[in-house]
This record gives structure tokens, sequence and C-alpha cells, in this order.
């Protein structure tokens, strides 16, 4: 029995800062209206939560994300009976929470979890939108306003696990890939603080790393990666040492991929 991990937000005063790079704003705004189940695609750190977050508040719903992992069971969305000393008790799990009150449930790399975790989520992607809860006999009903979100990582691990196509065909996927440089850059800029020279570096060095990716570099620089970067140089921090702490250090272990990294870093940063 895991613990519940879920996190819940409600009420954030300030809108969390979401920089638009296409469409999606539009487009969830009417998959919410119209109930339907949204898939975030997109690589690590590209910025599907701060985008959910951001569409949380904006519809003024409640936000319930639940971390997805290989053990996940479908009683840690749905909930269990726990034994106290005189009976038990049923307590609801994150996601039953989120469909009585019409939060936006979001399950964050949903890939993580087993299939038969998964398919606790079908029924509610049908146009009933329904949750059985088979140890109470119970079968709700969502909230309006709720809404499920998943997020997926098309690259991530894809030979090992994918979503199963009758689960991917109840979403409606959205492509949140890395914006487009300029884009980025104003993005690296407001969460880090530094200047727009600096975060415009930042972008064309992903850039030049991203181009590295089947040449055996498994995972590329994220959006995330270069603020970390931009982070410390605002705190101070030298712009090579702190490319290299920042994105080449958690990027390669591998010798040949860390000099080729550190050589780009120079390259850019001279
Ligand atoms: N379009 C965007 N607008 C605002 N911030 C963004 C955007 N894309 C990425 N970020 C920033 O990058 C960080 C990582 O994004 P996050 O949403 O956590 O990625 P993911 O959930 O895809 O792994 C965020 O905390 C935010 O600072
Ligand atoms: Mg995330």
């Amino acid at each position: 029995m895991g613990a519940d991990e879920s996190v819940r937000s409600l009420g954030a005063v300030e809108a969390p800062w979401y920089h638009p790079t296409g469409n999606e704003v539009a487009l969830f705004e009417q998959c919410h209206r119209r109930g339907l189940a949204v898939m975030l695609k997109g690589p690590t750190g590209c910025g599907k939560t701060r985008f959910v977050e951001h569409m949380a508040w904006k519809l003024g719903r409640p936000l319930v994300t639940i971390p997805c992992h290989d053990d996940l069971a479908a009683s840690d969305l749905i909930g269990r009976f726990l034994i106290q000393h005189n009976g038990t008790v049923w307590q609801d799990g994150p996601l039953t929470r989120a469909v009585r009150e019409g939060a936006i449930c979001y399950l964050d790399e949903v890939v993580e979890a087993r299939q038969d975790t998964v398919v606790v989520l079908h029924a509610l992607t049908d146009h009933r939108r329904l949750l059985p809860i088979d140890k109470t006999g119970e079968t709700l009903r969502a909230a309006p306003g709720f809404q499920l979100v998943v997020s997926y990582n098309p690259g991530y691990q894809r030979l090992l696990k994918d979503l199963k196509p009758s689960t991917r065909q109840r979403f409606v996927a959205m492509d949140l890939d890395f914006p487009p440089a300029e884009q980025e850059a104003r993005i690296v800029q407001h969460e880090s603080g530094i200047d727009e020279a600096s975060a415009r570096a930042l972008v064309a060095l992903a850039e030049r790393i991203r181009q590295l990716r089947d040449r055996g570099l498994a995972e590329v620089p994220s959006t995330r990666l270069l603020i970390a970067a931009g982070v410390l140089m605002a705190c101070g921090i030298g712009q090579r040492e702190a490319c290299h702490a920042a994105i080449v250090a958690p990027l390669s272990d591998e010798p040949s991929m860390v000099g080729a990294l550190r050589d780009l870093v120079d390259a850019t940063f001279v």
C-alpha cells in the first residue's frame, strides 16, 4: 500500500506564469468545457506541469497531481478501507476526491503506471464520465469541472513501455515540445532572471546539444536545465561553470560525451 503522494493545489493567488507556444491554451479550454480528457505529450522539462498549473488557475479549478510509478495500484487512485479500532472506514484516493469535487486531475508520466491501474481511468473518459468503485459498490459520476489530464513523454523508454492504443484513443493529445528558440529564451530569461543575451546563448547551446540526441546522448537538455544554469549565473556563478554544473554533468557520465559537451559550452560562452 503506497502512501498518497498526490499534491493538491487550490487558489494560488497569482497565476502560474505560462508562455504559450501555440494554440494550446484555447484548445485546452475547449476540451475542459466539453469534458474531454487531455494527453500532454512532450519531453521532460518542456513545460507540461507548468501548463496544467496555469490552466487550472485560469479555469478556477482545484488541481490534483498524481505522480505515476510502476507500483501505483488502482486502490492508490481510487481509495481503500482503513482498519480502525471500531471497524473499517472508507478513504477516498486522490482520483476519487478529484471526481467528487470537480477538480482537474493530472496523472504525471502515465506510462509509468501499470496497465491494470490505467484501466480504471477508462470509464471516466466516456461521455458519461463514471468512476466505478468496486470495493464499495458505488459508481460516481464526475462533478462538473472534473477533467482528466495525463502527461506522456513519447521518447522516454518508448521501447519498454507504451500506452495501449485503447487508452491513447480516449484522449485529445497536445504536443508540447521545446518551444522555438526565441520563445524558449524568453522563458529562460523570465524564470531565471538573467539578461537577454545570456538567455539566448543558453538556448543556442541547447540547440547544439539537442542535435547529439541520436549520437549517444540519451536525454537532451530541457528548458528546465537551461533555467537552472540561468539561476546559477544570476547568483554570480561563472557562465561556463554554471553550464557545466547544471547542463553537462546532469546529462552524461561518459567521459568522451562530457568532453564533447564541455567543448560546446566553451564555444558558446567564450
Ligand atoms: N511555456 C512555458 N512557460 C513558462 N514556463 C515554462 C514553459 N516551459 C517551461 N517552463 C519552465 O520550465 C520548467 C520546467 O517545466 P515543467 O512544467 O516542470 O516541465 P515538465 O512537466 O514538462 O517536465 C518550469 O518550472 C518553468 O519554469
Ligand atoms: Mg512535470
